[in-house]
């Protein structure tokens, strides 16, 4: 789209998009002669992110909301679902996510008409009032009808799936939080535990025990944004983003679905501990 990403900070409880960093973006792009336009706050790992003080931050700034619900579809703030927060909340269906098809797949949720109208005519290449009649460059970004035919039926059983994953992640909790540094829900939040993830100080140590163990863990992720090859050339807050990086060096994520069992489960916490 041209635009330029101006990378931001994290919350080193949530994970989530500081909003302090963010409103320091807001004057520093400007700075640099950047017109703020859209906020990008990612839900990671299924939580939302600080949905009221983003939204509030940047709507007196004239800058538009866009929650990534890709992990936390199925969540909700204060009441409020996942996908009705914002400006639009894009989500993904990737089979590793919460509510996943079979294959590739995603929605976009936006309570607002005229936006509605142009993303459906991008994702139909473009598409005007007429099928054919294309008014816009868009993309070919239908959801296939197979997958469709999935989430559909999926969709009966993600209500229990949800409280299921919650469950696994309070006996996570339960069984870890006087040895490791859990995940923290924020006031008012509750998480669709896409990852349960905990902050390692010593995490080569622990992954390899694990490994020892025949368990999983996978790091989410070992590069920020900021470094990434593709996008390390662009702006970021002077103070920097530290707490982001400081976290790729310790977070660690362990086995996580709705159909873990207690047994698997304390195998895992035992590997862990031992
Ligand atoms: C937070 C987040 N955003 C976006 C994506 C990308 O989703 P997709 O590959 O379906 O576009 C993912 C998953 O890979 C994700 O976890």
């Amino acid at each position: 789209m041209g635009a330029t990403p101006f990378f931001v900070d994290v919350r080193e409880d949530t994970f989530n998009i500081d909003p302090q960093s963010f409103k320091q973006a807001i004057i520093e792009s400007r700075e640099l002669g950047l017109n703020p336009a859209v906020v990008i706050a990612v839900d990671l790992f299924g939580q939302p992110a600080d949905v009221d003080a983003i939204t509030e931050i940047a709507h007196a700034e004239n800058i538009k909301v866009l929650f990534d619900g890709a992990q936390s579809f199925g969540a909700s703030s204060k009441r409020r679902r996942v996908g009705s927060m914002g400006d639009a909340t894009t989500t993904s269906f990737f089979p590793a996510k919460p509510f996943g098809c079979y294959g590739d797949g995603g929605a976009v949720f936006t309570s607002s008409e005229e936006d509605a109208e142009i993303i459906n005519s991008i994702r139909l290449h473009g598409k005007g009032s007429q099928k054919y009649d294309n008014v816009r460059i868009g993309l070919n970004s239908r959801l296939d009808t197979l997958q469709a035919a999935i989430l559909i039926e999926k969709l009966k059983l993600f209500p229990g799936e949800l409280s299921m994953r919650s469950s696994v992640a309070q006996n996570y909790s339960n069984l870890l939080s006087d040895a490791f540094s859990i995940p923290i829900l924020s006031h008012g939040n509750t998480s669709a535990w896409a990852q349960y993830t905990l902050k390692l100080d010593n995490r080569e140590a622990v992954q390899a025990k694990l490994k020892a163990a025949g368990i999983p863990s996978v790091v989410y992720y070992p590069i920020p944004l900021s470094k990434q090859l593709g996008y390390q050339h662009y702006p970021q807050v002077s103070r920097g983003v530290e707490i982001s990086e400081g976290l790729s060096e310790k977070v660690l994520s362990l086995p996580m679905h709705p159909y873990l069992s207690d047994t698997t489960q304390r195998r895992v916490v035992t590997a862990l501990t031992q």
